[in-house]
């Protein structure tokens, strides 16, 4: 039995770290173990231009501990009104990594995304030409679609229309959750490829909602049954270039959680390399690990795998916080609801 495993040191190709005191609360959580990690942008207002992209990132390494090395790659929001010449600037900088495709209405801060494609097709065609990916949040928001067949739905109706309209375009299909998600990013070249949470891979929808509603287990998109779980769980301990690790660790302090209408995301930044450990030696796929979260998210991205190490160790029950208190209030670090045995050492 394997009792300790040493790997490049990971990245996060899926992160919210917010802005002001969430930000300054929850970085050290992504910091102490990931190298570097995709920043989401969808801030209240969102990032759109390299002008924001550039701001934020300064607030990022501002708030960053001493001593602590961590490269947060920025994207860019997607608006109708983004200016294919910006994007091109934001690339060419070297700062920003990827364009974000939120569907308006589809999650957290998304109404400033896409409603009509047409109007984005300008600078889609323009990222295929500099090989800029595209991050894809792939759900439907139709409100008559069912909400666990939101993820389906958008790869047939939005997802695949898009790319044959885009040859060339380099898709990230992020967060993934269905069986149809798995199979849709094995379907092309290396020109497509799927990020997948920790959560996903422990959570089904009974442990949302069978003997009362967890909300910290409540996640956009919403986790589905036992049998996309597994095939989740198939996916990211294949091996596979095509999948890695984006957390998509969304903190939303409690009382936004706890609420009659509550915030989605869980928030794993914590613990998510703990919780890797335990699913991926319960798959028998300890080795494929550093993969998933270490070498097929820059092969993807065209960056090199990271120098530094981490090593994890599996012995004493892990303990972690149950909160991260922020000057905003306390976020609720996800609880797996089984004991895990593996510690991070870096
Ligand atoms: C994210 C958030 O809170 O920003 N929430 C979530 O449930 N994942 C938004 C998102 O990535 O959909
Ligand atoms: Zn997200």
């Amino acid at each position: 039995m394997t009792h300790s495993l040493t790997m490049p040191r990971p990245d996060d190709w899926h992160l919210h770290l917010r802005d002001g005191a969430v930000l300054h609360g929850v970085l050290p959580e992504t910091a102490r173990h990931f190298a570097r990690a995709i920043i989401m942008p969808n801030l209240v207002p969102p990032v759109v231009t390299l002008a924001d992209a550039t701001a934020y990132h300064a607030r990022i390494m501002a708030a960053l501990p001493k001593g602590t090395t961590f490269e947060p790659l920025m994207v860019l929001y997607l608006t109708e009104g983004t200016d294919p010449a910006d994007v091109a600037a934001a690339a060419a900088s070297g700062l920003v990594k990827a364009v974000k495709l939120y569907p308006a209405g589809a999650t957290t801060n998304s109404n400033s995304g896409v409603r009509d494609f047409d109007k984005v097709r300008p600078v889609l065609e323009k990222m295929a030409e500099i090989g800029l990916p595209l991050c894809v949040h792939g759900e439907v928001t139709a409100p008559e679609v069912d909400i666990f067949d939101r993820e389906a739905v958008f790869i047939d109706s939005v997802l695949d229309p898009l790319r044959r309209a885009t040859p060339g375009l380099r898709v990230v299909m992020e967060h993934i959750t269905t069986m149809q998600g798995v199979a849709y990013a094995r379907s092309a070249g290396d020109d497509l490829a799927a990020t997948i949470t920790t959560h996903h891979l422990i959570l089904n929808r009974n442990h949302i909602l069978a003997g009362g509603i967890k909300p910290h287990y409540y996640c956009l998109p919403v986790a589905k049954r036992e049998t996309h779980r597994l095939a989740l769980r198939a996916a990211a301990t294949s091996g596979e270039a095509r999948f890695f690790l984006g957390t998509d660790s969304a903190p939303h302090v409690d009382a936004l959680k706890e609420h009659a209408c509550g915030c989605a995301g869980c928030f794993t930044a914590t613990n998510t390399m703990a919780l890797l450990a335990h699913v991926f030696e319960e798959e028998g796929a300890l080795d494929k690990l550093e993969h998933f979260a270490a070498r097929n998210g820059p092969g993807f991205y065209r960056l090199p795998v990271n120098e530094a190490t981490i090593t994890l160790t599996k012995g004493e029950p892990a303990k972690w916080p149950d909160k991260i208190l922020t000057e905003a209030g306390p976020v609720t670090v996800f609880n797996p609801g089984f004991p895990v045995h593996w510690h991070v050492d870096c």
